[in-house]
């Protein structure tokens, strides 16, 4: 029944009532935010083989037969094929499927903008191997580009992991790397945000990494 066909001491009664149910509603629907809130769980800080790339980590074998062994940039083809690897501070960071990391060697010239070849070495670029979209990891094609198998997303390595097609919201994140003794290391944090990873995060870890590798 409508207000309309209500005596005004009705609708007074009935508006009152309503009132009181909705301000009753609201305390529970606060209280229950409450306990919610109270019993979240608070994050967790990551453990040591799941903290981000930091600078001095050496980039070693995700699989293969050098499996864990340190990457040689001499070892590595300039044939633009792409190689797993994880980042190892003091232990293996292979606890985050966000570590993962993809490489390529290139000849002389391929590389191109907006790579930032300043932070590659011999034609060696390093990108976080995580789709920008919603997180898969990438493959390469037989024509050299990357192609994410969940909604198919494409982006061109050769141009600091540019975006070609697909949804990701931007490109790949490059990884600043450089060579000691002869391995790859990493030089400082991710150019860009990763997968997942806020602007705040990203300056976050930015200047964590830039401390070193733990
Ligand atoms: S997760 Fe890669 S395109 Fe959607």
């Amino acid at each position: 029944m409508s207000d309309e066909k209500l005596p005004q001491g009705e609708i007074s009664r009935r508006k009152f009532v309503t009132g009181a149910l909705g301000v009753t509603a609201g305390v529970g629907v606060l209280s229950l935010a409450s306990v919610v809130g109270a019993l979240k769980p608070a994050k967790r800080p990551p453990t040591a083989e799941q903290k981000p790339p930091a600078a001095g980590d050496v980039l070693v074998y995700a699989g293969g037969t050098n499996k864990d062994q340190p990457i040689k940039v001499a070892d590595l083809k300039a044939d633009g094929l792409m190689v797993k690897a994880w980042p190892k501070g003091e232990v293996l960071k292979d606890k985050n499927d966000n570590n993962l990391l993809i490489l390529f060697r290139y000849a002389d010239g391929v590389l191109k903008e907006p790579a930032k070849v300043e932070d590659t070495v011999q034609g060696v670029i390093v990108y976080g191997g995580i789709c920008q979209h919603l997180g898969c990891q990438v493959n390469q094609k037989d024509d050299g580009t990357l192609l994410c198998p969940c909604h198919s997303g494409a982006y061109d390595p050769r141009a600091g992991g540019e975006v070609i097609g697909g949804p990701p919201p931007r490109p790949l994140a490059q990884l600043p790397v450089e060579e000691k003794d002869g391995v790859l290391v990493v030089k400082e944090y991710y150019v860009r945000p990763r997968y997942g990873e806020s602007v705040a995060d990203w300056q976050t870890n930015r200047a964590d990494a830039s401390k070193g590798g733990a």
